[in-house]
């Protein structure tokens, strides 16, 4: 793997100051920041292939349908699909669940069919789902957590029956970063003949991911949290489901043949492309991919588990703090509040020392209500960050705690 400071330097965000300190980056899970590589690639696109995708028979579209072809192919790589067609553009993760909770929901499910997710689930994971039960009658039901914040499989099973018309789960929970056991979930379920989703949101930047092998039905994640542009996600789904479900959204590019009486809808994977799409944005997520590629994701994996055990080590370490999530399998993020210090005065002035992390519910709100809190503080590493950036938060919480 390359050396830390070269890494840093493909981060041109990474050098600026913020309050005349320098930038301590911890906010990964909700964004990560861009490598030049691909602020280079948007920035190319825009200046010198833009053109409408898959329109026109002119030059500027040809070149920004083919990088935009190129980029889906590049997902389709990543993510070991067994082919193209496979892989669907989204706006982001929460695009892909809304997609499929509308056009398998409107195939599959009717009253009184029930619907798995877990309560590790993030916002997006869980409100499509619920948004669903309420146009079709169906039911809800949550696989419960423990208190180290990991799902309790035993009672998974248990949900599973014929009324189980799909599971719903994430990779790794945004709020506590517990790696959750999806193989064992999807085997579960198939033995079931029940489809699983799996959310990659917080997975797909983590460590390797073969839908082929994990054997999901569905499989989503965003582009920005994995150093790609905002606006851009992904839906992998196998291509005996992208098939059978009618599409999301109607407009240009997903049909064949329009008319007054009758429309006809395109092939795969277009036919779930309404509307102009964000090319430049998929090109952007192609250079992330490349990039990650190179630097090597088991090296990658590595690093991020390096950072995460000196972390524990030290934050665990001080006095009055406690760390929400102790599951075995983490990745390198760590929830934590300080005894008597609200998440948001900690946020707060961490910020005003250049350290940016998370705080409040994390857009998963049922997980704080099991611990009984309001929120947390979390800190989201990945593999730019340093043990010295570690070091810079702990005098940041010792400051909180000098201050309250
Ligand atoms: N879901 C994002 C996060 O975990 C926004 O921060």
């Amino acid at each position: 793997m390359k050396d830390i400071s070269e890494i840093r330097s493909d981060f041109p965000i990474l050098g600026r100051k913020v309050y005349g300190k320098q930038l301590v980056y911890f906010d990964n899970g909700a964004t990560a920041q861009k490598p030049q590589r691909v602020i280079d690639s948007v920035d190319e696109i825009l200046t010198f292939f833009n053109g409408n995708i898959h329109r026109g028979v002119h030059y500027l579209s040809d070149m920004a349908s083919e990088s935009y072809e190129n980029a889906r192919q590049k997902v389709a790589a990543f993510i070991n699909a067994s082919g193209k067609e496979e892989i669907v553009f989204t706006s982001g993760t929460t695009g892909s669940i809304n997609t499929i909770a509308f056009s398998f929901g409107e195939r599959y499910i009717k009253r009184g069919d029930e619907i798995i997710v877990s309560h590790l689930e993030h916002h997006a994971n869980i409100v499509p789902w619920q948004m669903l039960c309420e146009r079709k009658g169906a039911i809800l039901k949550v696989i419960p957590m423990n208190s180290n914040g990991e799902i309790i499989t035993g009672e998974y099973l248990k949900l599973l029956s014929p009324k189980t018309k799909i599971v719903a789960i994430t990779q790794v929970s945004n709020a506590l970063g517990t790696i959750v056991p999806v193989n064992e979930i999807i085997e579960a379920a198939h033995s079931n003949n029940t489809p699983v989703l799996v959310d990659g949101a917080q997975g797909i930047q983590h460590g390797i991911v073969d839908v082929q092998k994990m054997d999901c039905d569905f499989y989503v994640f965003s582009g920005h949290k994995i150093y790609g542009p905002t606006g851009i996600g992904v839906l992998y789904g196998k291509k005996k489901w992208l098939e059978e479900l009618p599409p999301y959204q109607g407009g240009g590019d997903m049909v064949e043949k329009v008319t007054f009486e009758k429309t006809t809808y395109n092939h795969l994977p277009f036919k779930f492309e309404a509307g102009t799409m964000n090319y430049a944005g998929a090109v952007g997520l192609g250079a992330a991919l490349d990039y990650i590629t190179e630097l090597g994701r088991e090296e990658i994996a590595e690093r991020e588990r390096q950072l995460l055990s000196y972390a524990t080590e030290c934050i665990s370490g001080i006095e009055g703090v406690t760390i929400y999530g102790n599951s075995e399998r983490k990745i390198s993020t760590i929830s934590f509040l300080i005894d008597g210090i609200h998440q948001y005065d900690t946020g707060m002035v961490l910020d005003k020392l250049g350290i940016a992390v998370r705080t409040g519910t994390h857009c998963a709100q049922p997980v704080m209500d099991f611990f009984g809190i309001d929120g947390t503080v979390r800190v989201s590493m990945c593999f730019y960050n340093t043990r010295q950036e570690i070091e810079a938060l702990v005098q940041g919480i010792e400051k909180v705690k000098s201050m309250f």
